[in-house]
């Protein structure tokens, strides 16, 4: 049973939902590409939209402040003292839409098929931050106000990296006071079947480049004599994993901290065919390293990728060459405690020591981010497993996903505080993909939710004595 005014909330929602759609169209008109210079004044576009459309719902202390790289949106509904404060984060950049000619209609002009928004952002993560702004325009409407002090910050680096949300968040760690994080940038196990994320990969990425002879050589008359970068870095990138399918490099897996029996027991229950999930991406079965199953290896054990490799001739036909280099780049994908830095340096001189004596190696680091569990025994973790059994009918599962988000880990080192996953994309809305795509009844259940969870968590605050402030 929900309050009157919850209800009321939800209703003005249900009634609005089709402005509401076509608001968040005019959004993701916006191509808010941040890893590219070229859409620089359009992200500068979507941040004033964003801060506007704020403004609009009669939030205060609205800013757009400038950063180094994209702006960062603030904004808030400061309500009364007493209530607990939620702060919310989201990300209005993208991802490059290439390639284009893959999708169905433009990335930029927003389509509605079967039920689904098509447009880049549509599930990562404009559509999902827009379900916040709108369970806000909803409280204000019914009762003049949300039931407890929202903040927003709204950034627009998260797909480049996040290089200079750290520095905000310390710089202004007063004004970002909360009792909480909520955060809709992950994905429901299943459609139907809600979920709240515990917990979060971290990430090392890195690329490489193995240098041998100071030229590109006649094939014909140096090879079987000088060793070839290719071969040699292929040899390397193969000896990564060892037949089991663990990761080679040495002390990797030193700081993982092991599933526990009873996450191993809850994730064992969930409902997952692994072998119809292989076949949905054409893949006869999954590989997964040994004594783990697909759904751990996926989600909750570290892995080793090669994004791209390239060097020597890889034009049309043939050219016989001996190359003098050959590269890749490499993601760790990292679980708590394993720390970014840590493993970086650890791959590194794992190929110091394994790579040919005669070459040379040039390794940087591209990013890193650190793996997250969250709590999952608070006051807002129980609000939000009750909002999301109240819109589902069902009780949700705690589940972690294999992505990351960087902010989730400083969030808790800079402001110490906890974030609740709330998310409603589904693995197949392919995000970073061609034809991405929110379900518009994914979107409508995200309002409800966010609606339902500010009621509870004003009313669960403080009534369990692990998170009283
Ligand atoms: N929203 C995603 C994270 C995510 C991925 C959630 C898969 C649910 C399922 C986020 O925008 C993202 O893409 N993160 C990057 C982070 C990287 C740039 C450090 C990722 O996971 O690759
Ligand atoms: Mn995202
Ligand atoms: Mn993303």
């Amino acid at each position: 049973m929900v309050d009157p005014l919850t209800k009321a909330a939800l209703d003005y929602a249900q009634a609005h939902q089709r402005r509401f759609v076509d608001e968040l169209i005019e959004f993701l008109r916006i191509p808010s590409v941040s890893t590219d210079s070229a859409y620089a004044g359009e992200m500068a576009r979507a941040a004033a939209w964003l801060g506007n459309h704020l403004e609009s719902l009669g939030a205060t202390q609205v800013m757009v402040m400038p950063t180094a790289g994209h702006p960062i949106v603030l904004g808030e509904f400061q309500v009364d003292d007493s209530l607990p404060t939620v702060l919310v984060y989201g990300h209005y950049d993208v991802q490059p839409p290439d390639p284009l000619d893959l999708w169905n209609s433009p990335p930029f002009e927003p389509a509605i098929s079967n039920g689904r928004l098509y447009a880049r952002g549509a599930s990562d993560d404009k559509g999902q931050l827009f379900m916040h702004l709108k369970a806000l325009e909803s409280w204000n409407e019914v009762a003049g106000r949300p039931p407890l002090n929202v903040k927003l910050i709204l950034e627009g680096e998260e797909e480049c990296g996040s290089a200079h949300l750290p520095g905000f968040i310390e710089d202004h760690a007063e004004a970002l006071a909360a009792d909480v994080v909520v955060i809709s940038d992950t994905t429901l196990f299943a459609p139907g079947v809600p979920s709240i994320t515990y917990g979060l990969r971290g990430m090392a990425y890195v690329e490489i480049t193995l240098t041998g002879p100071n030229r590109d050589l006649h094939s014909g008359i140096y090879g079987g004599a000088i060793e070839n970068p290719i071969n040699a870095l292929a040899a390397l990138i193969a000896k990564m994993h060892d037949a089991d399918h663990r990761i080679t490099i040495d002390g990797f897996y030193d700081n993982v901290i092991p599933l526990t029996g009873k996450e191993r027991t809850e994730l064992a229950a969930l409902p997952f065919d692994a072998a119809a999930w292989a076949i949905e991406v054409g893949v006869s079965a999954p590989k997964t390293e040994a004594g783990y199953s697909t759904l751990e290896g996926a989600t909750a054990r570290p892995t080793l990728d090669c994004n791209g490799i390239w060097g020597g001739y890889t034009g049309e036909g043939a050219k016989t060459v001996l190359p003098s280099q050959a590269s890749a780049k490499i993601s760790m994908r990292l679980v708590p405690d394993q720390a970014p830095k840590e493993i970086a340096g650890k791959l590194h001189a794992w190929l110091e020591k394994c790579k040919p004596a005669g070459m040379q190696l040039d390794f940087r680091v591209i990013h890193g981010a650190q793996g997250m569990l969250v709590g999952t025994e608070s006051d807002a973790m129980e609000a939000a497993v009750q909002a999301l059994g109240g819109v589902y009918g069902r009780r949700p599962h705690l589940t972690r996903i294999g992505g990351s988000i960087p902010v989730v880990a400083d969030f808790k080192r800079i402001l110490g505080l906890d974030s609740v996953l709330m998310g409603f994309g589904l693995d197949s809305d392919a995000i970073h993909s061609p034809n991405e795509h929110f379900g518009l009844d994914r979107f409508s259940e995200g309002i409800s939710a966010i609606i339902r969870f500010m009621s509870l968590y004003a009313k669960l605050f403080g009534s369990s004595t692990s998170d009283r402030r």
